[in-house]
């Protein structure tokens, strides 16, 4: 969603901005926008990608030490020239980008039309850039001064950035439930975002604003916190582990196909230092201090959205199989205003690639304001869910530019596969033979997705068969239901063409009717307790004429004399299959969507943080 960038210091900030925006570009947005301060403030900003408001700038002033960009998801107001950031007060003495929404805007914008002001977009930003003005003007404070009272009066959430042409070079940041990073370079000259990957080319030491922090930015004196109730706070300075290469393409022509090739790696890395053979044992860090409450809950709950909650759904499979308790998960979106039954008694997990899916987060607010405890399984360092929590494991896939997910699924799976086993084995519920015969079945997966890799050509030869077909339904049963969930959603998100993931059994309740010789069928039907019955439920797609995409077990010959293209995958023991089976999915998706020449990184109206709900 919407991203924020802002540079103040020594050098020209203009090509900061820009790299910073290019950089930001995977969450998803759909206009763009930067100001620069010179004697005063210079603002370009319109509708579309940052290249096109490169095109907009042309030749245009660009100088200026300091300055702020923004990239702008819609939510109030179409996305247009106008309703891009940054916004300015109506004196044109402040200029403000923002992320979130304010959700009380219209009584306050009824406030200051009252009190003479005039608004030119449709946004709630320019509501606040406003009602910032107008404090500061009736107040005769200063600008960090006159946000500190304006956010006493706003409800809703937000990060901003804002400017004055009263106080040249001051930046002023604040948050509340949207992510803000600020990056301190050698020369105390400062480098803000949404998150860390416009900072790490620039500086590793970085403040995450915590929420109700405003943070006053001066270049070349230190950072001054402190909270909307005026309290003063000390920064708190971590160095940031990314590397900038992991943030590159490295060859591959788009960030989706080499995080989908990362997986051997992320995989492997998800595993590293917790899987241990020679000791025969389990260990996941960040869950191991919270064993015997999840081994005593009364009920694990899992939240998560999207990809996320199809990597929860085969959690809850796992840690019921191996640990036996009971698990149930939630949208996230739906358990927050559902009234959910929470005690102390409770553990819930939040699963998130990004750590900070708004609807995922206000789930784990709303869960430990009941006393549960609550763990995050999150891929981002630092992410507001990974600091909202009591404890939790990080998936260490790096990051995930491609907005469709691909490794961070296969990393959250094999981190719920580690939690399952660790509990399993504690609880004794597994058998030991067992129990070691699937920590090096869980060992040899990323060695397995290495091979499911090398479908890769056949996978693009189906593709182009099946590229036109406006409607595709995926099947599978047991653990690979929720991967026939994944491979439809990744399929309608990057590609635009409908698709169904549906329990195979489930099919002859009502899809059924949809199957004829225009429909292709995506059956994973590798080898496991319920093959035969997959079988059946193919016979009953075949007979209506449907056509068959099969992904089966290396050496199947049952499937194949059925299905009209097989894609055969390494065999592994049916609860790892979900990390194998979605790898030849996420091919078909992308080679897909390549053919019909989608935008396979930055699908339309998508975005890879969700930070509204
Ligand atoms: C789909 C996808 C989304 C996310 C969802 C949750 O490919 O990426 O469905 O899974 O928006 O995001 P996180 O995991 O960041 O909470």
């Amino acid at each position: 969603m919407c991203g924020i960038v802002g540079y103040t210091g020594s050098k020209d900030a203009y090509p900061i901005l820009i790299k910073g925006l290019q950089r930001l570009e995977y969450r998803g947005y759909d206009s763009a926008g930067v100001a620069l301060m010179n004697d005063k403030t210079t603002l370009h900003k319109c509708k579309g990608k940052v290249v096109d408001l490169q095109n907009h700038i042309g030749s245009g002033l660009t100088t200026g030490t300091a300055g702020i960009g923004h990239t702008r998801w819609a939510t109030h107001g179409e996305p247009n020239d106008v309703n891009a950031h940054p916004h300015t007060s109506m004196s044109g003495d402040i200029v403000l980008i923002h992320n979130g929404i304010i959700e009380n805007y219209d009584s306050v914008r009824k406030e200051l039309i009252h009190r003479g002001y005039t608004f030119h977009s449709e946004t709630d930003t320019e509501v606040l850039v406003n009602l910032i003005e107008e404090i500061k003007k009736s107040e005769a404070c200063s600008l960090s001064e006159a946000i500190r009272k304006a956010l006493n009066e706003v409800i809703g959430a937000y990060a901003i950035v804002v400017m004055s042409n009263s106080e040249p070079g001051t930046l002023v940041a604040a948050k509340k439930s949207s992510p803000l990073v600020i990056g301190i370079g050698p020369d105390k000259d400062y480098y803000l975002a949404s998150d860390a990957t416009p900072i790490v080319e620039y500086t590793k030491n970085v403040v995450y604003l915590e929420d109700g922090e405003i943070a006053e930015i001066i270049p070349g004196k230190d950072l001054k916190l402190f909270t909307i109730q005026k309290q003063n706070v000390t920064p708190y300075i971590q160095e940031l582990e990314l590397q900038l290469e992991q943030l590159e393409k490295s060859g591959y022509d788009h960030f989706m196909l080499k995080e989908i090739y990362e997986q051997p790696r992320s995989v492997r890395d998800s595993l590293r230092g917790r899987l241990n053979l020679a000791a025969g044992l389990v260990h996941l860090g960040g869950m191991a201090d919270y064993e015997q409450k999840l081994l005593n809950a009364n009920r694990i709950t899992i939240v998560a959205c999207g990809t996320s909650w199809h990597a929860g759904l085969v959690g809850e499979y796992l840690i019921e199989d191996l640990a036996r308790i009971p698990v149930e998960v939630e949208y996230a979106s739906e358990f927050r205003y559902r009234n959910p039954i929470i005690t102390e008694k409770d553990v819930v997990i939040a699963i998130s690639q990004s750590g900070e899916t708004a609807d995922t987060l206000a789930a784990l607010e709303l869960a430990k304001s009941k006393g549960a405890t609550i763990l995050g399984i999150c891929n981002v360092v630092g992410s507001t869910i990974s600091r909202t929590t009591h404890g939790g494991s990080y998936t260490h896939a790096g990051p995930e530019i491609g907005v469709a997910s691909t490794k961070a699924f296969t990393s959250q799976v094999t981190v719920l596969s580690l939690l399952a086993l660790m509990l399993g084995n504690k609880k004794g519920s597994i058998e030991r033979s067992k129990f070691l015969r699937l920590l090096y079945g869980l060992n040899e997966i990323p060695e397995k997705i290495e091979r499911a890799l090398q479908t890769n050509d056949l996978v693009e030869l189906i593709s182009a068969k099946f590229k036109d077909a406006s409607n595709f339904l995926y099947l599978g049963r047991g653990y690979c239901f929720p991967v026939a969930l994944e491979g439809a959603l990744k399929l309608k998100e990057i590609s635009y063409i409908h698709a169904e993931g549906y329990p195979a059994a489930e099919m002859k309740h009502g899809p059924i009717a949809l199957i004829d010789e225009e429909m292709p069928v995506v059956v994973i039907a590798t080898k496991g307790p319920s093959y035969e019955k997959v079988v059946s439920n193919i016979q009953e797609v075949k007979a209506r004429k449907g056509v068959l995409i099969a992904i089966v077990t290396e050496g199947d010959t049952q499937v194949k004399e059925m299905a009209d293209y097989t894609i055969e995958i390494p065999e592994t023991d049916e609860i790892f299959s979900p990390l194998v089976a979605s790898v030849p999915l996420q091919l078909l998706s992308y080679h897909i969507a390549v053919m019909r020449e989608c935008n396979v990184d930055q699908p339309r109206n998508l975005a890879k943080s969700v930070t509204v709900e």
